[in-house]
């Protein structure tokens, strides 16, 4: 294990937490970890991990995951380059919002970028209140987060029981809550993300799902 490994586990370790046995096996993964300029954080990365990120996620057992970890990422302050979270943040309780906006820029170096991917509350409004009623249900699955494809969710019942989302966007709150947590030249780059699926999946029912912003730490 090279020096910077063991720095890194060294100020893990120093900061306490649930994770640190999750980050000691990430490290025995991945020796060495990325070097300065190469260090790329997904946060939430589910079933979707994007390549050339170390992926963190809350459930254990994802594809690729390097580290399963809420909230708190075990990651040393100043360490990232870029902390990408698609379709994340929408899942975090009001009350946690600022604590993992927080969390995120710790882990940035100054300078660093955040990018940042959540259902656009503007344009699921615009969908709800422009279609009939039965082209309401898919996009109350998207606000609310119920586990269905649009195609799948063409009724109350298609819905199922489980939804999870916790929180709804649009530009000036997201904006406003970044800038709260330290963020600086929030910028909104929606629509110029080429690999985004979710966009693609639910562009016939609602034009424009994601909201895409970048952030500086
Ligand atoms: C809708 S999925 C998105 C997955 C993937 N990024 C994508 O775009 O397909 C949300 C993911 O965020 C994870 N998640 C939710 N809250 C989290 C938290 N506080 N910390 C880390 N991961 C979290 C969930 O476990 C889930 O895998």
């Amino acid at each position: 294990m090279g020096r910077v490994d063991q720095a890194l586990r060294r100020q893990a370790w120093a900061r306490g937490g649930r994770t640190d046995s999750a980050l000691d096996r990430a490290l025995a993964r991945r020796t060495p970890l990325p070097a300065a300029g190469d260090r790329r954080v997904e946060v939430g990365s589910g079933f979707s991990p994007r390549p050339g990120y170390l992926h963190v996620d809350a459930l254990p057992g994802l594809p690729q995951l390097d580290l399963v970890a809420t909230d708190a990422l075990p990651l040393p302050d100043d360490w990232a380059d870029e902390v990408l979270a698609v379709h994340m943040v929408e899942h975090v309780p009001a009350g946690r919002l600022q604590d993992v906006l927080r969390g995120w820029r710790r882990v940035l170096r100054p300078g660093g970028r955040l990018v940042l991917h959540t259902p656009n509350g503007t344009a699921l409004a615009r969908a709800y209140l422009d279609g009939g009623l039965e082209a309401r249900w898919p996009v109350l699955a998207a606000m609310y987060g119920y586990d269905r494809a649009p195609w799948d969710a063409s009724s109350a019942g298609a819905l199922g029981t489980f939804a999870d989302h916790r929180l709804l966007f649009d530009l000036p709150l997201l904006s406003h809550q970044l800038t709260e947590a330290g963020f600086t030249d929030v910028t909104d780059v929606s629509g110029q993300d080429p690999e985004c699926h979710h966009s693609r999946d639910w562009a016939p029912w609602v034009a424009g799902l994601c909201l895409e912003v970048q952030a500086t730490a």
